[in-house]
């Protein structure tokens, strides 16, 4: 086994987005050294020697080479341990699980997550710190910096390791331990959810239908939904993780989750319907004909701690993203519960979480979780469902209704214009932020503008600032309209735009949110010059 030092040139673009460095498949597979020099500068930013780390992906195009050049890496970089999930698989919250319960000195993620795999899709590639969450800014910024003055990275030449099989192997002096990817990760959710009341839920004929599209939910899905909980046989669908996950898309929202959203809207559909995404950290939750938004959810969830297992002993706090919309907010205010704001992206909530601010949190981009890892996750925002519609027995309807009329309803939407040329979207954002200030005051119909903002954010933990998170308007009857631009796309810039407006009669609440959102809507067009400045008058995607 001989260690190389191999020459390299650096790259000025591996600047980690929202959520890792995440390219077109083919960047990864068809620039040489592109895969290692990030590595490389991972390794170099945590000095990795002696370090313990866990490692795998959500099984996309690409997983299996990229992991045996990261293995063969960490090897010759002299790392202590590296923990490989069977195959090369672990979803992104089972990694979270597996650094926490080891305490490792963190893990690398493979994936792009919600975007789509295959030799034509995209690739990724995600640093966790030892709290098992993405690496704060400070540490990507240090990765960036690193990979900026690459002159070479270390590489065994040996082999492909065989991580087929469960058990532990040495290699010079770094030991590779393959584990199974599910065990630890089922074994948490069975210590925070009650297992035997979902398990009598099932037993009474609820019918679940979880979509794992095809990605790498599917083995969690079988053993927790199926095997440990007793729900019919066939509840998981598409639950062979497959390279381009078998042509769907790997997003769990209305537009992408089509199949799942045509059963749950035909007349015989199940009590429930469930998705998650590529490496497993997002959800969608529907119930015939219904669909809950993940504003409400998070909310729902934070409203009825109570009834899980747990949680019941009480919440320090909740946290959303400021796009999020402020349903989280009336919970906490009513059960006076400390509430934050913060930027796009889970990384902004670890420093909450590690210090006892918050238990739960959560993003209007169907993602929620709590303080039991550092990452969103999917299968765990399900089983919460799970767990209060068992406790209740009421359905996923009555329970949103029921929310809506202690609280009030937050309608809310998100409306993304995908692959605008960026020069174009730039512009758009550019425009808006110089006429900030002449915004408030500006009076739309009977309503008026009564504040302007770029959203910047103070970390109350680490104190490290933020800015340019996004534009807020905000409206004199308390609606929002939030602009800001995508992090984790990977073709052209993505707009999105976020609209929320409060209804507190119970008799409105029960309308389209596109049909109560209409006028804002317009105005929210009309502001940004949407359509003159990307050329486009409808949205991509609306959820
Ligand atoms: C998107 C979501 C954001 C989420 C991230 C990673 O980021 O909007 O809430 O944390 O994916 O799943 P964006 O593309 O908006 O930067
Ligand atoms: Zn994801």
């Amino acid at each position: 086994m001989e260690i190389k030092l191999v020459p390299t040139t650096a790259f000025e673009d591996q600047k980690p987005g929202t959520s890792g460095l995440r390219k077109k498949t083919k960047v990864f597979m068809e620039t040489p050294n592109y895969l290692e020099n990030f590595v490389q500068a991972i390794f170099n930013t945590i000095d990795v020697k002696d370090k313990t780390l866990v490692l795998g992906g959500d099984g996309r195009f690409y997983n299996k080479e990229a992991l045996q050049v990261i293995l063969k890496m960490a090897i010759a970089n002299e790392a202590r341990e590296v923990k490989v999930g069977r195959d090369g698989l672990f979803s992104t919250p089972a990694v979270s699980v597996e650094i926490r319960k080891y305490q490792t000195d963190g893990g690398i993620i493979l994936s792009a997550s919600h975007n789509p795999g295959g030799i034509e899709g995209d690739f990724g590639i995600k640093f966790n710190t030892a709290n098992g969450g993405p690496a704060p800014e400070s540490v990507t910024n240090a990765i960036f910096e690193q990979s900026k003055k690459l002159t070479f990275y270390k590489i065994t030449d040996m082999p492909d390791i065989d991580v087929s099989r469960e058990g532990v192997q040495f290699f010079g002096d770094t030991k590779v331990t393959v584990m199974n990817p599910v065990t630890d990760y089922a074994d948490l959710m069975e210590n925070l959810f009650d297992f035997e009341a979902i398990r009598s839920l099932f037993q009474k004929g609820f019918r679940l239908r979880y979509d794992a599209l095809n990605a790498v939910t599917g083995p969690y899905a079988q053993e927790i939904f199926e095997e440990r909980l007793g729900a019919f046989a066939g509840t998981v669908v598409h639950g062979v993780p497959k390279e381009d996950f078998g042509g769907l898309h790997p997003d769990p929202n209305l537009t992408y989750a089509k199949e799942l959203v045509e059963t749950m809207y035909a007349p015989d559909a199940p009590d429930m319907g469930a998705a998650s995404d590529g490496d497993g950290d997002r959800n969608m939750v529907l119930g015939p004909s219904f669909f809950v938004n993940p504003s409400d959810s998070i909310a729902i969830l934070a409203a009825n701690y109570e009834l899980v297992k747990g949680y019941a002993q009480g919440l320090s706090g909740v946290a959303r993203s400021m796009a999020t919309s402020r349903a989280l907010d009336k919970v906490a205010d009513q059960k006076g519960l400390a509430h934050y704001e913060t930027p796009t992206g889970w990384k902004f909530f670890g420093s909450l979480l590690d210090a006892g601010k918050i238990t739960l949190c959560g993003e209007e981009s169907f993602g929620a979780g709590s303080s039991h890892i550092r990452e969103k996750d999917g299968l765990w925002s399900i089983l919460y469902w799970l767990n209060i519609l068992a406790k209740t027995g009421l359905s996923i309807k009555e329970i949103v209704q029921q929310h809506w009329q202690t609280y009030g309803r937050h309608f809310y939407t998100r409306h993304d214009y995908e692959g605008i040329e960026v020069e174009r979207a730039k512009g758009l954002m550019d425009n808006l932020k110089r006429r900030l200030a002449s915004l408030p005051g500006m009076r739309l119909k009977e309503n008026e503008i009564t504040w302007a903002d770029d959203f910047a954010y103070t970390d109350p933990v680490t104190h490290e600032m933020t800015l340019d998170q996004g534009i807020r308007v905000l409206f004199k009857d308390g609606s929002r309209i939030i602009y800001r631009l995508s992090g984790t796309g990977t073709q052209g810039a993505t707009l999105r735009v976020y609209l929320e407006k409060y209804e507190p009669d119970a008799s409105k609440q029960n309308q389209d949110p596109q049909k109560a959102l209409a006028d804002l809507i317009k105005i929210a067009g009309d502001i940004a010059g949407i359509a003159a400045f990307t050329g486009r008058t409808a949205p991509t995607v609306i959820t």
